[in-house]
């Protein structure tokens, strides 16, 4: 029993950081564009409409400075741990360190859900952007290439998710520095696009638009038709889980401190100013999008593209061209550090020995673990290609919220355990950071779709049992209690 609690001591992960053989290229600007690059993607191009319709009305913003405070506590808890123990495994790493090796694991099985099933759920929402940007050109694909087999209804395949995941592949194989490079390019042209809705969209806003600000709570018809109880405060909350997607990726950063310069003083920095950068942006995004268009007026087409929408209403189609394109290009770096994430989680897990060594195969030249990227690109492609997404993105949430949640508590443990580590960024109060960090993002949790949350739960299920049969044994801390006894 004493096994599945056992702890990584800090001095281990200390002679595994020296250890490490990654490229060291990373400043605090790259690390906060992975932070901005896996942030913004699809959600905030898409899941405002449903939010504001459905949820929050013109109060959407007020949903994004709740998820974006939901996060805030979890981003300082990720910026101490950073700080402390900048390995690259994350929040499983952290979970190692302080709580225990079977806990460890459940959070690592479950980041799975965030990162590799996050890469999934944006490789098919970028095939669909990829398309709608094609039709601006009058280039119209067969539906069997664009589509999965389960919403064709027949063979099909999605090609161009398919492919894309294999571009991202690529690019991550031969290097670090040329993925950061490539990522720092989108960021630059997806922060444009975002400023570009801003400061052109305010032009068009009605004011009449944002009366009520906080319309009177009444029951609504939902999207699946059932009657739900929208707007007034509690619409304010439901519009916050709505849109938490949009925010998911800051956490990503602790995933690169293997390859940052200086990792105890630029992730803590990035990991918290690509949150704020990211939620000052939102927020002016979800005023601007509600002061233009009404939200009892995001109906049908509108509630997939309401950005798009609004610029439409408001006599400006052409803005339909730049901001198609923008998601196209943006959600290209969200794969892209999602799926770097994995990968270097999955190096973490496998110089622990929880998982075969395969994972943590460097390559001789370009420096990066390309046996393990290359069977993620695999894993995501396929799975990309041939499956329908509808409850991937809640699964996503789960994954990540579950993640926050235990780095809210791991932080606070650990500064009980052992308050006399350097600490380069420390939580300001701390047990009550942790404790809104923890119960926010439980919160959240409990808001998603109830089919995502059973899912994601047989998933960590799953997990567990892997770990009984592969991860228990194998373990090194297992290996090394083994010969100190013999
Ligand atoms: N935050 C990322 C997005 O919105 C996952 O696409």
């Amino acid at each position: 029993m004493s096994q599945l609690w056992r702890k990584k001591p800090i001095s281990a992960f200390e002679e595994d950081m020296k250890k490490s053989e990654l490229k060291r290229v990373l400043g605090k600007w790259s690390l906060t564009a992975i932070g901005i690059g896996a942030i913004i993607g699809g959600g905030i191009f898409v899941l405002t409409g449903t939010a504001a319709h459905y949820h929050a009305g013109p109060a959407l913003a007020l949903s994004f400075l709740v998820a974006g405070i939901a996060c805030i506590f979890a981003a300082l808890c990720y910026a101490e741990f950073s700080s402390i123990l900048p390995v690259e495994g994350s929040a499983y790493a952290y979970a190692y360190g302080t709580v225990g090796e079977l806990f460890a694991w459940i959070i690592g099985w479950g980041l799975i859900l965030e990162y590799a099933m996050g890469a999934m759920t944006v490789a098919v929402s970028w095939s669909g952007y990829f398309n709608k940007f094609l039709k601006l050109f009058g280039i119209h694909l067969p539906g069997f290439l664009t589509n999965d087999p389960f919403s064709a209804g027949g063979f099909a395949i999605n090609l161009p998710a398919f492919l894309i995941v294999w571009v991202v592949t690529y690019i991550l194989v031969i290097g670090i520095k040329e993925a950061a490079s490539a990522n720092n390019i989108i960021v630059l042209l997806k922060v444009g696009a975002v400023l570009f809705v801003i400061f052109v969209g305010m032009f068009y806003i009605v004011p009449a638009n944002w009366v009520p600000f906080i319309p009177e709570a009444t029951i609504i018809p939902g999207e699946g038709g059932k009657p739900h109880e929208a707007y007034g405060v509690m619409g304010i909350f439901g519009g916050a889980a709505a849109i938490f997607f949009a925010y998911i990726g800051f956490d990503a950063v602790s995933t690169q401190a293997g390859e940052a310069i200086d990792p105890e003083k630029d992730m803590p920095f990035a990991i918290i100013a690509s949150l704020l950068i990211c939620t000052t942006l939102y927020i002016a995004v979800s005023l601007v999008l509600t002061g233009m268009i009404s939200y009892k007026e995001i109906v049908g087409d509108a509630l997939k593209a309401p950005v798009a929408a609004a610029f439409e209403k408001a006599g400006q189609p052409w803005a339909v061209f730049i901001i198609t394109a923008a998601a196209t290009v943006g959600l290209i770096s969200v794969m892209l550090v999602m799926m770097l994430g994995q990968t270097r989680i999955f190096l973490g897990m496998a110089k622990d020995g929880l998982i075969p060594p395969f994972f943590k195969n460097i390559h001789p030249e370009y420096k990066t673990p390309y046996k393990s990227t290359i069977l993620v690109g695999f894993v995501v492609s396929v799975v990309a290609a041939f499956t329908p997404i509808s409850l991937l993105g809640d699964m996503t949430s789960f994954g990540t919220l579950f993640a926050f949640a235990m780095v809210c508590g791991a932080v606070w443990l650990l500064r009980i355990r052992e308050p006399q580590l350097k600490r380069r960024f420390k939580v300001p109060a701390l047990p009550l950071i942790a404790v809104l960090g923890i119960s926010t993002n439980i919160f959240l949790i409990v808001n998603l779709n109830p089919l995502a949350q059973k899912l994601a739960m047989s998933w960590l299920v799953f997990g567990v049992l892997v770990y009984f049969i592969y991860g228990k044994t194998h373990s090194l801390l297992n290996k090394s209690v083994t010969q100190q006894q013999s």
